[in-house]
């Protein structure tokens, strides 16, 4: 039975962006967004035992099942990552390093306060066009034709994509679960294709690191006993960014707490662990070294959303529970 961390990669800092073709040179790379039961790839990853399949989702009961299905094949050229694609596609991949994106049957996000999460939106059309090599595909197949035309004419007018492909009902060698839902209903299969034109990048640069480097001291008078006992889902937000601190858990010399946390970036959520470290004249916040999250906006939010609370708290006569910090209301985590 092959090994899980075999096939997920858990991206660790020093090993970014990843190597796509996991030191098999020579062969091609492709990657499938929004893998669902993983299907799709295994019926590649089977076809083409030469080539390195990558798939990435955000719902980890769906990496549970392609697992299963991988490792029920023995197939060692499939290798899945667990997060949000345009996070994934931004910071952990080398730019013009895949021969293919496939995206079967995303989400369409019909609502307007969901619709930055199409592939159409903001920086997504970016980012797909920086990872793959010139000449390389991007293929979309939806059952939406408002959306099959909106991501069409999106990416058309990208300046290092070129349409080459859209077909009704084109034939497939290989189905996934949501195209043989919508075929049953009847429905019309919408397939874009489109190749990456020329050399050149479209993104900025990556911009995370891991977030165990940073420290925050914070000078505190009393003890913090009290204070710990009053953040139960306290938070903030900055822009996109939203963290909430969840339960936390004393040390046995009592000297030292970790708070669980979570935070989200867009869609992209992560949850971890802040140690704070109680001394005589200060507090030390920083990441609980095993939980490792990305740094990004909202950890680092979290981590200056608590130095704030501390210093709040030791600097105001008032009993602590006004905090700056208030969970935000009407936004929400998922976790
Ligand atoms: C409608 S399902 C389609 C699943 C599969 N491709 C199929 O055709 O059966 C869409 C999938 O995309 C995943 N997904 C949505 N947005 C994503 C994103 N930004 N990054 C990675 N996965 C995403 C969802 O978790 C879900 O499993």
């Amino acid at each position: 039975m092959i090994d899980i961390r075999e096939i997920i990669i858990m991206p660790q800092k020093e090993q970014l962006p990843l190597d796509t073709r996991r030191e098999s040179k020579g062969t091609r790379a492709f990657l499938e967004i929004g893998f669902g039961n993983g299907e799709f790839l295994v019926h590649l990853a089977r076809q083409c035992p030469d080539d390195v399949f990558w798939g990435v989702e955000m719902s980890r009961s769906c990496v549970l099942r392609a697992l299963k299905r991988i490792r029920a094949e023995e197939l060692r050229n499939i290798f899945l990552l667990c997060g949000d694609a345009r996070f994934i596609l931004k910071e952990c991949l080398p730019k013009e390093s895949l021969d293919g994106i496939y995206m079967n049957f995303p989400c369409p996000w019909p609502k307007k306060k969901h619709s930055k999460r199409r592939v159409s939106s903001g920086e997504f059309p970016s980012e797909i066009a920086d990872v793959l090599k010139p000449g390389a595909f991007f293929e979309l197949v939806t059952d939406e034709e408002w959306y099959g035309l909106e991501v069409r004419n999106v990416l058309a007018a990208h300046p290092l994509l070129e349409l080459t492909e859209w077909l009704i009902n084109p034939p497939r060698s290989v189905t996934t679960k949501y195209e043989r839902k919508w075929m049953e209903m009847g429905k019309r299969i919408y397939l874009s294709r489109l190749l990456r034109k020329r050399a050149g990048s479209a993104v900025g640069q990556r911009s995370l690191g891991r977030a165990e480097e940073v420290h925050i001291r914070v000078p505190k008078k009393g003890s913090l006993k009290d204070f710990v006992n009053t953040i139960h889902n306290k938070g903030g937000e900055k822009g996109d960014a939203l963290w909430v601190y969840k339960r936390f858990y004393e040390s046995a010399e009592g000297n030292a707490y970790i708070i669980e946390t979570v935070a989200g970036d867009g869609s992209f959520e992560q949850k971890f662990f802040l140690q704070i470290v109680e001394r005589d004249e200060d507090a030390l916040i920083k990441i609980a070294p095993y939980s490792s999250p990305f740094l990004t906006e909202s950890v680092r939010g979290a981590l200056e959303g608590m130095a704030l609370l501390i210093e709040t708290r030791f600097r105001s006569a008032e009993p602590f529970g006004d905090a700056p910090f208030e969970r935000p209301a009407g936004k929400a985590l998922s976790q």
